[in-house]
């Protein structure tokens, strides 16, 4: 059975959640569960803090490190809910197969979650547009600078209150050097080396000005694929396009949520490959109206500028999907619209 250890005190009483910095300050409780000898333990929820690790585990020094992101909501009625928690607990063990560690069983996921939510519920935000971030994540925990898989592993869950990661609309440019994800790569997988891979170049575009990347395919750089932690939704004419997944795009959870409650409501969407020169050519011929890029930490986030080379397209920054979206999502999310696609988990 899992067991809970509380904490002496919450850290919650000095602290004014709505001018925290995103991501940097944790709540109460943290969720632990060991794998050893081929099996994971029952879990316990401790007292968050730091984690005493050998220098040589072998996560540090080859990458075995695999992690979600989710969010939990207050609603409308003061209950705490989750969105499509399931899915990420899903796309958890995705990650891990292809990086060749074991499988979570989600009852493990699922009920160390929920405790953990229940036992720092007071955490999830009531103000509007903030939200707890939760940070599931797994990493090779056995010691021996050897590169082979480990045959031990930790999965932990922190949560930390957050707004928007993007408070404005963002300036992406299109990324035709470097590559996020190759074929047959790691791509799909939420793998930590990803993203440690993409920060260099994400560091050239912010020093001319752009807040993330428009990665595009790693073979001839020619088709766009998604941003930094985003996945891409384009207005072409009346319909919305987004890459296809190809296999090196991360499967959003957001993007599919988009998928479905743009079909939902009544605006045509179409998964396809889409190329830099197609887009390039939509915006001069006025039919490229809107841009937007959905993930769980940027929501729905409107793209104003997209950058190649020294081109710059600009996007009116009053978007009608995209605010019939967000607009759609953020009501579910809080109850002040009906959950008709059956999304919503309520915790406590
Ligand atoms: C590379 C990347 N693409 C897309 C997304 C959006 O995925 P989701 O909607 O599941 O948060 C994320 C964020 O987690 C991401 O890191």
């Amino acid at each position: 059975m899992m067991t809970v250890e509380q904490a002496t005190y919450s850290r919650l009483e000095n602290l004014d959640i709505r001018e925290l910095p995103f991501g940097q300050v944790f709540t109460d409780h943290m969720y632990v569960c060991t794998y050893k000898d081929g099996q994971w333990d029952a879990g316990k929820i401790q007292p968050y803090g730091n984690l005493s690790l050998s220098p040589g585990m072998q996560g540090l020094h080859y990458g075995q490190s695999i992690f979600e992101g989710m969010k939990a909501y207050r609603n409308s009625s003061d209950e705490v809910v989750l969105f499509r928690p399931i899915e990420n607990q899903l796309r958890l063990n995705k990650s891990a197969q292809r990086m060749c560690m074991p499988d979570l069983p989600e009852h493990l996921f699922m009920d160390g979650l929920k405790k953990l939510l229940e036992m720092d519920s007071e955490w999830v935000p009531s103000y509007e547009g903030f939200s707890l971030y939760i940070r599931p994540f797994m990493f090779a925990s056995g010691v021996g600078v050897q590169a082979r898989p480990s045959e031990e592993y930790t999965f932990m869950i922190i949560c930390s209150p957050v707004s928007a990661y993007y408070s404005k609309p963002v300036k992406l440019l299109i990324e035709e050097t470097y590559s996020r994800a190759a074929y047959g790569g790691t791509g799909t997988a939420k793998a930590g080396g990803n993203y440690g891979g993409s920060f260099y170049p994400a560091r050239l575009a912010a020093e001319k000005g752009y807040d993330q990347l428009m990665w595009t395919d790693s073979i001839e750089h020619k088709y766009i694929e998604e941003a930094g932690t985003m996945n891409i939704f384009f207005r072409i004419g009346d319909e919305l396009v987004t890459p296809a997944l190809s296999g090196t795009i991360l499967e959003g959870i957001t993007r599919d949520s988009v998928i479905k409650l743009a079909r939902h409501i009544g605006i045509p969407v179409v998964e396809r490959k889409i190329s830099v020169d197609e887009l390039m050519e939509a915006y001069d011929n006025n039919t490229l109206t809107e841009a937007f890029g959905v993930g769980t930490a940027a929501t729905v986030s409107v793209i104003s500028h997209i950058g190649r080379g020294d081109k710059q397209i600009i996007l009116d920054e009053n978007q009608e999907f995209a605010l019939r979206i967000k607009e759609n999502m953020d009501n579910i999310r809080v109850g002040k619209q009906s959950d008709d696609l059956n999304w919503i988990m309520k915790v406590c």
